[in-house]
């Protein structure tokens, strides 16, 4: 079996923060109501940065922080849920940007699970031999898919972007214990953006228009307490580990309730469910990697930590990784 280790992480947020205070202005709101129902203070939001530009930010400070280059990267996977354009995707413009002319790029689509899903398909091409070093990122500009009229989405989000380099190491073990990945396409209206209808062009017969981020905030809140504890139990099973091995959870930071409600019908420690969302809001396919980097950065994640990151939304999706740092 192929050895995988995480070689560098990064993270980059946008420089302009936009606090409770600051949407309280613009429409009905209050930092009350927003700090008691999310955990959310402020977020950071792009003045003019599209998602690829984020992503570039991480992938530069990823070759500098690793010492490689551009041409040593083989795979280039971005989990994002607010692209650039159908085509090209946002991996293929970081490709193009930094240069990494060796390697071959492509886009997840699964909301905030989408970083979990692309260390599962980055994993897979490690493991199977058809990549020695993959950068993938979550990177994400939700600002210019929400519809800023609407107090119950605009309110929870934020943009930014993080990742990593993932490489095949022959001295270590595996980074990556065991995954559990899970959809429910069949809940998938109650969390959707950009919905494009196929109307007939010619003759035209209707206006194309674009459909802003929407969500029925209840029916994820439930499915993300429901779900996300029992993806963790069939990835722990999985890595023959008890969730108490676990030394920290990075959950996707989509309100600092269900991570609490999560910690309390795990029966386990809040203390290992590290939250950041209170500065970045949330930030979909970024927020895990981002709360990863900044653990890895503080010094709590260090080589032998033992690391659930899990991920809940779209789709509907979730999904759970095992890793040994
Ligand atoms: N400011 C003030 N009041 C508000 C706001 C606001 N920004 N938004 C809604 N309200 C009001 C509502 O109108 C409602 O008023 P009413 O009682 O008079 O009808 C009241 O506050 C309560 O609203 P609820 O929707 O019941 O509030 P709730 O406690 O459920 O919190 C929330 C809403 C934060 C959205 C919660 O349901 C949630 O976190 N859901 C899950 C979100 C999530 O996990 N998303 C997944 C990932 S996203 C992705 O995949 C990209």
């Amino acid at each position: 079996m192929k050895k995988i280790k995480f070689r560098a992480s990064s993270h980059y947020v946008p420089e302009k923060i936009v606090t409770n205070d600051d949407l309280a202005q613009i429409m009905d709101t209050s930092d009350e109501w927003i700090q008691k129902r999310t955990g959310i203070k402020q977020r950071h939001i792009s003045q003019g940065e599209n998602t690829a530009d984020l992503s570039v930010k991480v992938a530069l400070d990823l070759l500098a922080k690793s010492g490689l280059s551009a041409k040593e990267i083989d795979l280039i996977i971005v989990a994002t849920m607010s692209p650039e354009a159908y085509t090209p995707s946002t991996a293929a413009l970081v490709q193009g940007e930094i240069g990494a002319s060796k390697a071959f790029a492509f886009d997840i689509s699964a909301a905030c699970s989408g970083y979990i899903y692309a260390l599962e398909m980055a994993s897979a091409y490690l493991a199977s031999g058809q990549a020695k070093r993959v950068m993938v990122l979550g990177g994400e500009v939700l600002s210019k898919i929400i519809d800023w009229q609407d107090r119950a989405t605009a309110v929870l989000f934020g943009d930014g972007a993080g990742g990593a380099i993932l490489e095949i190491d022959s001295d270590g073990t595996s980074a990556f214990l065991a995954s559990d990945l899970a959809t429910y396409g069949q809940d998938g209206q109650s969390l959707t953006a950009g919905i494009t209808p196929a109307l007939t062009s010619f003759p035209a017969n209707g206006e194309h228009k674009f459909s802003s981020f929407a969500m029925d905030g209840h029916a994820v809140y439930s499915f993300a307490t429901r779900e996300v504890p029992k993806s963790i139990q069939r990835a722990c099973d999985k890595a023959q580990l008890a969730v108490s091995d676990i030394d920290y959870f990075v959950l996707h930071q989509a309100n600092a309730r269900i991570i609490k409600s999560v910690a309390k019908k795990m029966q386990l420690p809040i203390e290992k469910f590290p939250i950041n969302i209170d500065r970045y809001g949330n930030t979909s396919a970024a927020s895990e990697p981002i709360l990863f980097d900044e653990l890895v950065q503080a010094g709590k994640i260090k080589p032998g930590s033992l690391v659930a990151l899990s991920g809940f939304g779209g789709g509907l999706t979730v999904g759970t990784q095992i890793i040994r740092y």
